[in-house]
């Protein structure tokens, strides 16, 4: 399974970047780093190299394709990140065409993400932790859509997104999925584990006592 980090904090890319495959942006994430996007996704792009996924912000088709058209021009791995909407898959199904990559967003459904299947996308992003905060079940969604595209042979990958704690990674992994994105704080807990750290400490101290 790839990892890609799900920041917008180039610092926090720069420090991960030997481990991670790609990067997802989203508005909310870009507006907390204050500077220009246009500016952050070219530097990331010189950072990563891998999918940097960047959002669009308009509601029409028409202008989310005139956007996806002028952010595809920072860098040869831009994928275009377009929300669920019909109009959102009117303008994937126009950008497949035109060979440039798209990441379907704030998908909640099986049913959203096949349409994002059918319209084009290269990438679909189930928001578990999202789904999980309302009750529902994110994981189950994720494997639903991973048993549609098996089924039906789509060659959409899964970005298992909206991440909250190391489990949704395991569970991730577990299921198959392609991607997990994943915020840096979650990312550093992955490596760790409390019996490793006493474990660490034990070794080190009982070191102290064999003979120099
Ligand atoms: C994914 O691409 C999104 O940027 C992200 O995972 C959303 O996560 P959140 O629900 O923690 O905002």
């Amino acid at each position: 399974m790839k990892l890609y980090i799900d920041t917008a904090n180039v610092a926090d890319i720069r420090e991960m970047a030997w481990l991670i495959d790609g990067v997802t942006t989203n508005p909310s994430l870009v507006s907390r780093e204050k500077r220009p996007f246009a500016e952050i996704i070219a530097e990331i792009c010189g950072i990563v190299d891998g999918p940097v996924s960047a959002e669009v912000t308009a509601i029409d088709a028409p202008e989310m394709v005139a956007q996806a058209r002028e952010l595809s021009k920072i860098d040869k791995n831009v994928v275009i990140k377009i929300p669920m909407t019909i109009a959102g898959m009117q303008a994937v199904k126009t950008l497949s065409g035109e060979g440039i990559r798209t990441n379907v967003t704030l998908a909640f459904s099986a049913n959203q993400a096949l349409l994002a299947a059918k319209s084009g996308a290269s990438f679909v992003s189930p928001f578990v932790g999202r789904i999980d905060d309302v009750g529902g079940d994110g994981m189950g969604v994720v494997a639903e859509i991973l048993d549609i595209y098996q089924t039906y042979g789509f060659s959409t990958e899964v970005i298992v997104a909206s991440v909250r704690h190391p489990r949704h990674v395991i569970e991730a992994a577990l299921l198959g999925a392609d991607i997990a994105t994943v915020p840096n704080d979650v990312l550093k807990k992955l490596f760790c584990h409390p019996l490793t750290d006493i474990g660490v400490e034990r070794f080190l101290k009982d070191w102290e006592g064999v003979p120099k």
